[in-house]
């Protein structure tokens, strides 16, 4: 077979919304991780790209008024800019609604449909009859089935995190305007996921990446499998062949993304596309977030097996992320945007990437604090790791303005290689902050060097003396410029030319840690860190504790409602003319009312306590500035007020004109 590179790739982001620190969670250390094999010397190709389909997407178009492939392009380009704007190089960057993806997507579905693993069958799914439309995925909420957790319809977001299947859950209302959803008979294809339990059992065990994929993924596949239907009712998406009415499921054509965008960037190098995709086991490694562990370990490797392509050999997964001890969630405030809250401000990309890869293991929750970030931030990067490189770089240049020429001492080039050796195994068991610590330990290490030297006391009278040991500490500051590549890129290349380079660290690999160029003329140096003060971290906080104010007040607000509010509605009272049963309907009586030189129709679910003849000529509240909708083809313009199970009707104590106002 040709050279394979290995493929990384990133969960591509939805184009709903702007990217924000839960994103970056997987997205920096993913390129930390491809940055270090480049500098190990691999040849890797990383590959991401933006989500454009499903309800996510469709929701929001519908809430912003615009069609869902111009919201897409406009977030599509937002992520691209932010990851250039936090050093996170993408080899290529895809869009999922391209036309390479459509027709890989419908290729491998058809190639699924032709070796016999979709059938379709007649299922029960939720449709609004206010919005008369079916209700797929995002459009639907309820309570999990599994856990009784509030769930979105086809995902478990809140509680167990498991994958619902069209009309599994429970209570379920229509997203868009809340009324309780009927379920209604239509015809849907179906995965078997189930024939593919003997492959999982046999993949997983050997799917390397972190352990927490590989071990849900098994007890999943224990708790056993079931068929995943693969369309939905939608028209924004990628048409199942055959069907102009349906489109694949979006977690179908997503993962194919990662295959169509590296068909894609192979197309503009003169690759092969199908080097990484093909054989049984794929050079390809995922970095995802928690919540899609299922998705990737399960429904993923079983479509590219059943389809005849490589399965992937490695999945990382990062853990989700807490702010000030709180769940993430945009809708209670608690999010930190990337751009608005943070680059926007003029911060360091390199402090965030610092941060993310070394707080706590990338596998662990996160819970992030603008204090920790700080004290990380000015210990770590600004106290032991700045200090160090400055007070060398300093000392150097003042005293002998070029790198001296003198061997560096055996003790200090294998402390180097110690570090390059802990680095390499850390960052090949996906132990990033281990890999961190190990580079930071380093620039510990020639702080109590320098500092226990004293290389400003011996020059005073022995200049070989100092020499020596200034020689000693300017290669371990060319070490970790190396070796902080993968970590912080700009600051590393800053350093980089303080040595007196005039080329790229990124050229450089992690071996060369040991050489430097003697006689090299050093530059006036400036401290390559700065301090984050408390004033900018009180203003970081301040913005985050006003958004939750806010979201909380959105959320009251929707409890309570405003006198003028209240006044918008036009609650009047009417006789009933005459009352009709709904063709078809148990509950639905059509009445004419009179409501005061005006005649309304009115739907209402009351047949099954009133009779037509019982309701005739009563005197009813009705509210009539609500939209008219649709209910079982018929228009209703108004609402009946009731109570309780047997819908009480609200009526006045005593006779009032029809059309008079309820106030
Ligand atoms: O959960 C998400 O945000 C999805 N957009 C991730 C898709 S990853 C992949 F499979 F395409
Ligand atoms: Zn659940």
């Amino acid at each position: 077979m040709n050279h394979r590179p290995m493929l990384v790739t990133c969960g591509l982001p939805y184009t709903n919304g702007c990217c924000h620190l839960g994103h970056l969670r997987t997205y920096v250390p993913a390129d930390f991780y491809v940055r270090f094999l480049r500098r190990s010397g691999e040849d890797v190709v990383f590959i991401c790209g933006s989500d454009n389909h499903g309800t996510p997407i469709v929701v929001s178009a519908e809430n912003e008024h615009m069609h869902p492939r111009e919201l897409s392009l406009r977030y599509h380009r937002h992520f691209e800019e932010t990851f250039q704007r936090l050093s996170v190089n993408f080899d290529y960057f895809g869009m999922t609604d391209g036309e390479t993806n459509h027709r890989r997507t419908k290729a491998i579905v058809q190639n699924l449909i032709d070796h016999g693993y979709v059938y379709k069958k007649i299922i029960q799914q939720s449709y609004c009859p206010k919005c008369e439309r079916s209700l797929p995925d995002r459009y639907v909420e309820g309570v999990c089935p599994y856990c009784g957790v509030p769930a979105r319809g086809d995902e478990c977001d809140q509680g167990c995190g498991r994958h619902l299947e069209p009309g599994e859950i429970k209570s379920a209302c229509c997203s868009v305007c809340g009324t309780p959803a009927v379920l209604r008979e239509q015809e849907h294809y179906f995965f078997k996921l189930s024939d593919f339990k003997d492959f999982l059992l046999s993949y997983l065990p050997k799917l390397e990446g972190t352990l927490i994929a590989r071990n849900y993924a098994l007890g999943w596949v224990k708790e056993g499998l079931h068929d995943w239907c693969i369309t939905r009712t939608l028209d924004w998406g990628v048409k199942f062949p055959g069907h102009e009415d349906l489109v694949v499921y979006v977690w179908v054509d997503a993962p194919i993304g990662y295959i169509s965008f590296t068909e894609e960037w192979a197309v503009q190098h003169g690759k092969d596309w199908k080097t990484c995709w093909c054989g049984d086991i794929a050079p390809v490694t995922h970095f995802i977030g928690s919540d899609i562990i299922y998705h990737h370990t399960i429904f993923w490797p079983s479509m590219l097996r059943g389809a005849g392509y490589g399965v992937p050999s490695a999945i990382v997964a990062s853990g989700m992320l807490k702010i000030n001890d709180q769940k993430f969630s945009k809708s209670r405030g608690y999010v930190v945007w990337a751009n608005e809250d943070y680059l926007d401000k003029g911060l360091s990309a390199d402090y965030l990437r610092y941060y993310l890869l070394a707080y706590t293991s990338h596998t662990r929750e996160l819970n992030f604090s603008w204090k920790i970030f700080q004290e990380r931030v000015n210990n770590e990067v600004v106290g032991t790791l700045g200090n160090f490189i400055y007070r060398t770089l300093y000392f150097a240049q003042k005293f002998f303005g070029k790198i001296p020429e003198h061997p560096v001492d055996e003790e200090i080039l294998s402390r180097i290689q110690q570090s390059v050796g802990g680095m390499e195994d850390a960052v090949r068991s996906y132990e990033f902050k281990s890999a961190v610590d190990t580079m930071m330990s380093l620039a510990a290490f020639g702080n109590t060097y320098i500092q226990n030297q004293a290389p400003w006391q011996i020059i005073k009278t022995d200049r070989t003396a100092a020499e020596r040991v200034i020689r000693n500490c300017l290669q371990i500051v060319h070490a970790l410029a190396i070796l902080i590549e993968p970590v912080m890129p700009d600051s590393a290349q800053r350093i980089w030319l303080m040595l007196g380079n005039i080329d790229q660290v990124h050229e450089h690999l992690v071996r060369e840690v040991s050489t430097l160029p003697a006689f090299q003329n050093l530059p006036l140096p400036v401290p390559p860190f700065t301090k984050m003060e408390d004033d900018q971290i009180i203003e970081l906080e301040k913005v985050l504790e006003k958004r939750v104010e806010e979201a909380d007040r959105k959320v009251k607000g929707k409890e309570e409602v405003s006198m003028d509010e209240f006044g918008r509605l036009d609650i009047r009272i009417g006789k009933v003319i005459s009352a009709i049963q709904v063709k078809g309907s148990k509950k639905l009586l059509t009445l004419k009312i009179d409501v005061g030189g005006d005649e309304r129709q009115v739907v209402s679910g009351i047949a099954e306590y009133y009779s037509p003849e019982e309701i005739i000529g009563k005197e009813v509240a009705v509210v009539l500035n609500l939209m008219p909708v649709k209910i079982f083809g018929v228009e209703s313009q108004g609402m009946l007020l009731a109570a309780g199970e047997q819908a009480s009707l609200l009526v006045p104590l005593h006779p009032v004109e029809p059309g008079t106002k309820v106030r």
